[in-house]
C-alpha cells in the first residue's frame, strides 16, 4: 500500500531517477536542517584538517528527510568514495567482507536501514569500526581459526528511521549522531522552488507554498508531488503552475490541505470513533485499519503527532481535540481527558 501512496515519504522507484537530478551536491545547496549542516560542516572540516578519516556517523529521523543524500554531501565534500548498501540487503558475513575490504582509506560505508542488520553481521561490524579489523572465521569446532584482516580507515555512516531499535553497542561505535527533523514550510518552498528551476517548470510563488503545505514537511514528498503537478499542468493547461492549478492537481490527488490521504483519515476516523478516542494500542489499531504496527509507527504516526492530530500515550494511542476538529466530528465525551 505505502509503495502506491503519493504523500508516502517511502521511497519509491519513480524517486530514484528523479532524485539523481534533484539531490543536493554540496551541503550548501542543501535546505533546511540548518542544526545538523552546522555541525556538520565543523566535524567535516575538522577531518579535513587533520588529513584524517571522518568518524562513524549515525542519521536518523523519518524517512524521506535526506538522509542518503547528506551521506553522498559528506562523501563529495571529503573528496571521498561511497559504497551504498542496506541493512537488510546484507545476508552473510561475506556480502559485507566483500564491500569492506573493497574500500579504500578514507571510504564511506553508507548502510541504510541499520536497524534491520542482523546480528551476526552486527557483530563483524563492531571490530570493524573500532579497530578496522574484520575478523574471519575459518572452520568450524575445536579447530576454527580466526583470521584477523587489516580494513582500510574507513566511515561507516548508518542511517535509520528507528533509533530505539539500534542497540547500545552499535550506537556507541558512532562518534556523531544526528537527528533530522521535519522541515518548515518556507523550507519545503524553497526546495519546491530549486527542484522547479532545475526542471524546468514555471511554477507561482503560492503554488510552491501550496505543495510545501501538503507535503507533510517532507522533500520527497514535496518533489513527488511537484513532478505530478508538473504532469497536470502540461496536459490540463500550458505547463505553467499557477496557485489555483497546483491546488486543483493535489485535490485530484486526493491530498487535503494538511497533506492527508484517505489513508490517515481512516487511521484518525478508527481512533475517534471505533475506539472512542482512545487510547488504543498499536496492535489492535493495526488490526483494525489492516496496517502493519511498524507501518504505523514509522510513515502515519509521526507526522500525524507532529500536526497534533494523534498523541503517543503509555495506555496507547489517543486522538486529540484537533483530530474531532478535524474530522469535523463531535467527541462523544471526555474519555481520554484524565490521561493529560
Ligand atoms: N531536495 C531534496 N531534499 C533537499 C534539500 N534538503 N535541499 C535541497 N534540495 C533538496
Amino acid at each position: 500500500m505505502e509503495e502506491e501512496r503519493i504523500i508516502s515519504a517511502v521511497e519509491q522507484k519513480s524517486d530514484r531517477t528523479w532524485d539523481l537530478t534533484l539531490r543536493p551536491q554540496a551541503l550548501g545547496d542543501y535546505i533546511g536542517q540548518n542544526q545538523v549542516k552546522e555541525n556538520l560542516n565543523i566535524v567535516l572540516s575538522a577531518a579535513k584538517q587533520r588529513q584524517e578519516s571522518l568518524d562513524h556517523v549515525l542519521l536518523f529521523g523519518p524517512p524521506g528527510l535526506g538522509k542518503t543524500t547528506l551521506a553522498y554531501i559528506i562523501a563529495k565534500e571529503m573528496g571521498v568514495g561511497i559504497k551504498v548498501t542496506s541493512g537488510p540487503a546484507i545476508t552473510k558475513a561475506g556480502d559485507l567482507a566483500a564491500i569492506i575490504t573493497n574500500l579504500q582509506a578514507g571510504d564511506i560505508l553508507f548502510i541504510d536501514e541499520i536497524h534491520r542488520l542482523n546480528k551476526t553481521i552486527e557483530e563483524i561490524l563492531y571490530p570493524a569500526m573500532e579497530d578496522y579489523a574484520l575478523d574471519i572465521i575459518l572452520g568450524k569446532g575445536p579447530s576454527a581459526q580466526i583470521l584477523r584482516l587489516d580494513l582500510p580507515k574507513f566511515t561507516l555512516i548508518g542511517a535509520t528511521t528507528r533509533y530505539n531499535l539500534i542497540s547500545s553497542p552499535l550506537r556507541d561505535r558512532f562518534g556523531v549522531t544526528f537527528r533530522l527533523d521535519f522541515y518548515n514550510e518556507d523550507e519545503i518552498a524553497d526546495i519546491v522552488k530549486r527542484s522547479a528551476n532545475i526542471l524546468g517548470v514555471n511554477i507561482e510563488k503560492e503554488a510552491r507554498e501550496e505543495i510545501a503545505r501538503r507535503s507533510r514537511a517532507t522533500p520527497r514528498i514535496a518533489n513527488r508531488i511537484l513532478k505530478r503537478v508538473r504532469d497536470y499542468a502540461q496536459v490540463k493547461a500550458d505547463g505553467n503552475v499557477s496557485h489555483s492549478l497546483a491546488k486543483q492537481a493535489m485535490e485530484m490527488m486526493a491530498i487535503d490541505q494538511y497533506g492527508l490521504d484517505d489513508l490517515d483519515r481512516r487511521l484518525l476516523k478508527v481512533i475517534a470513533e471505533n475506539f472512542s478516542g482512545g487510547p488504543v494500542g498499536l496492535g489492535t489499531l493495526a488490526a483494525a485499519v489492516q496496517e502493519e504496527a511498524g507501518t504505523i509507527e514509522e510513515i502515519f504516526e509521526p507526522y500525524l503527532m507532529q500536526l497534533g492530530f494523534l498523541a503517543r500515550t503509555n495506555k496507547g494511542r489517543v486522538a486529540t481535540d484537533k483530530t474531532y476538529e478535524y474530522l469535523g466530528i463531535a467527541k462523544k465525551n471526555n474519555q481520554n481527558s484524565r490521561l493529560f
